[in-house]
């Protein structure tokens, strides 16, 4: 039993010769005469031809139906003409089958890879052999394959050694919230699942490696999303003796070689790069999708002259006010304007204000219930700050300028899709750097990191560390494509006296510091080179490339958005026998109903 070819990769040049095919039935079709049965395989289909003087063949032939494991071998030939299909790669031969073997019958399936018909996601998760055997779920596995191959390859060629790091890691606070793992050898005591191996390969620099690759398996307990798993992989890089701009032409070179070798794209050979302030005031998000305009802009100085209280107070109150131009908008409903305004307010705005230009307010003037606060010389200063021209619609926040960038940025990238204004065949690359080393956390009020504590300040802003840690920019470096962050790494501190000033600054105590980090703060001290690196997010970039809309549809057993793989029902209740050997004890479980459906469908809206 055994394969001469896959079905799918049959050619002309074997017509005449007796080959062995194996495979599923993907489909059959019997004419009273003759059978025909389409065999498929990882790479496609090839139609098998059953005829009755073959005799036991051909009754095992009649007898195949969808998803039969069979093995047949036989003539290829060429199709008669008329009868052959360009629709599939070996639409111009058949195989006429003079013996078969029936490895295995299939129960009717769940549903059938080859067909169209539309299959809820929870059901395609808990048969995920059989959804795998759907084309493009088969095409996405095999390009990622692709994918990892060459960035193994590439990396190889530029002097990287891979290494593998500890799954079973120790606690500490990178960022997200870990998953944790108890031990019995030591009751009491828990690993944690690395968030990345963020520390491993710093240490590994420490080592001498100077170059390390992994693709790395990391594990976050966060709120999941279209394009976010609890357990998702990195391409993850760390190099010694670099800087930013040498970690960018690395991961710019290999970004360059996968397009052009797995897309047939080819890529410019620098990708724009722009400053996280710079984002923010033109996109209002860190990951700006630069593939459409409709950028905002801080009309604050116009607004405080005009009579709207809304935007005077907001300015005197140290806010500002932002505006974007929606090309066309002034057609929107009311309606669909006053759905915008309670989108605006979920992003945290306290309302959204509109003015309509031209339309119903007549040639050059605005519309609109604020428009009557506007003088008619402030209203031309609008005009042409915002670039707005009669038929398009102002949208304002006035507020603190961070809830005006992020109900904007929302705003901005919601109507670019519903206005379609991306353009779908375009790659927008770009290296977002210099971003804020710190930020205040919301919730506690405490100064916190934002890439990871271990990424080095600009050098030119360390002096303002313990006086302005806000002001206090990071070596950190981001990359985008089309509005999604795909990557992200950092230069970092290889010094333990700026490591240990970081710390103190995040209200990490040198003993707290000594308990979680004692290894990193030993091995600065022991000889560590400058060093940086970065992660891409390979599930991210892969779901990109092939133009799908989840990571789960690249991703062979994802889990759901309430984390639970459907298939194999994780996570479980385990026999109390295995609490007593961890010593542990399940309290204090939510009232049935108020956890998380187990079967809480992933959610629908990317
Ligand atoms: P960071 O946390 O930015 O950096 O992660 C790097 C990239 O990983 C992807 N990513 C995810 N993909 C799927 N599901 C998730 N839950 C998820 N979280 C992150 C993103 C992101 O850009 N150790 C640092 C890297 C470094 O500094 O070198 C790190 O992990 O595409
Ligand atoms: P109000 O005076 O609260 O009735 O608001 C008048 C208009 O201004 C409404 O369309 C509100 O949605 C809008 N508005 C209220 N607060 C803000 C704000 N902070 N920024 C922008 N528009 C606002």
């Amino acid at each position: 039993m055994k394969r001469d070819v896959y079905c799918g990769q049959v050619i002309k040049e074997q017509v005449g010769r007796q080959i062995t095919l194996c495979g599923w039935v993907a489909s059959w079709r019997d004419h009273g005469g003759v059978v025909f049965v389409d065999l498929r395989d990882r790479t496609g289909i090839c139609q098998i031809v059953f005829k009755p003087e073959t005799g036991k063949v051909y009754e095992l032939g009649r007898s195949l139906r969808n998803e039969d494991v069979v093995v047949v071998t036989g003539e290829l030939i060429l199709r008669q003409p008329g009868a052959t299909n360009p629709r599939i790669s070996t639409g111009e031969v058949e195989l006429i089958a003079a013996q078969a073997t029936l490895c295995n019958k299939a129960d009717p399936a769940p549903f059938l890879p080859s067909s169209h018909e539309p299959v809820s996601e929870d059901v395609r998760l808990k048969y995920r052999y059989v959804d795998l055997r759907r084309r493009p779920m088969t095409e996405a596995l095999i390009f990622r394959h692709r994918v990892t191959k060459l960035m193994r390859d590439y990396c190889d060629e530029h002097g990287f050694l891979e290494i593998e790091t500890p799954i079973l890691y120790k606690s500490t606070p990178e960022g997200a919230r870990e998953f944790l793992v108890p031990s019995r050898l030591s009751p009491g005591d828990f690993y944690a699942l690395p968030q990345s191996p963020q520390l491993f390969k710093q240490v590994l620099m420490v080592a001498g490696m100077d170059r390390y690759m992994q693709i790395a398996r990391c594990f976050r307990d966060e709120a999941l999303r279209s394009d976010r798993q609890p357990e998702f992989t990195q391409l993850d890089l760390e190099m010694s003796f670099v800087d930013r701009e040498d970690v960018i032409a690395l991961v710019t070179g290999l970004i360059r070689r996968l397009w052009s070798e797995l897309l047939q794209v080819q890529l410019p050979e620098r990708f724009p790069h722009m400053s996280w302030q710079e984002a923010m005031d033109r996109f209002g998000v860190d990951k700006p999708d630069t593939r459409f305009g409709m950028e905002l802009k801080d009309v604050s100085e116009t607004a405080a002259q005009t009579d709207f209280a809304v935007f005077k107070d907001a300015v005197a109150s140290g806010g500002c006010v932002k505006m974007i131009a929606v090309p066309g908008g002034g057609t929107l409903s009311r309606k669909q304007l006053d759905e915008l305004t309670a989108e605006a307010k979920q992003f945290g705005a306290r309302g959204l204000a509109w003015i309509k230009l031209g339309g119903d307010a007549g040639a050059g003037n605005m519309g609109g219930p604020i428009a009557k606060f506007i003088s008619p010389a402030l209203q031309q200063t609008l005009r042409t700050a915002t670039g707005a021209a009669d038929g398009d619609l102002l949208l304002a926040v006035a507020d603190k300028r961070e809830i005006a960038w992020r109900v904007l940025g929302e705003l901005r990238l919601k109507l670019g899709r519903t206005l379609g204004l991306m353009n779908e065949s375009s790659w927008n690359f770009l290296w977002v750097i210099d971003f804020p080393g710190f930020e205040r956390d919301e919730a506690t009020g405490k100064i916190i990191a934002r890439h990871h504590p271990f990424t080095s300040p600009l050098d030119d802003d360390l002096p303002q560390l313990e006086s302005d840690p806000l002001s206090v920019r990071a070596k950190a470096y981001d990359l985008v494509l089309n509005g999604v962050e795909i990557g992200g790494g950092s230069i970092r501190i290889h010094r333990r006296e700026v490591q240990s000033r970081i710390f103190s600054l995040l209200g990490i105590s040198p003993e707290e510091a000594e308990k979680k980090f004692a290894f990193l703060l030993d091995a600065l001290r022991f000889g560590a080179p400058p060093h940086g690196g970065i992660a891409l997010g390979m599930d991210r970039l892969i779901m990109l490339m092939l133009g799908r809309q989840s990571i789960r549809e690249v991703i062979a057993f994802p889990k759901t958005q309430s984390g639970t793989d459907l298939m194999t029902q994780a996570p479980s209740p385990v026999e109390p026998a295995q609490l007593a050997d961890l010593h542990l004890a399940v309290v204090g479980l939510p009232p049935h109903g108020q956890a998380v459906p187990k079967h809480a469908a992933a959610e629908k809206q990317p």
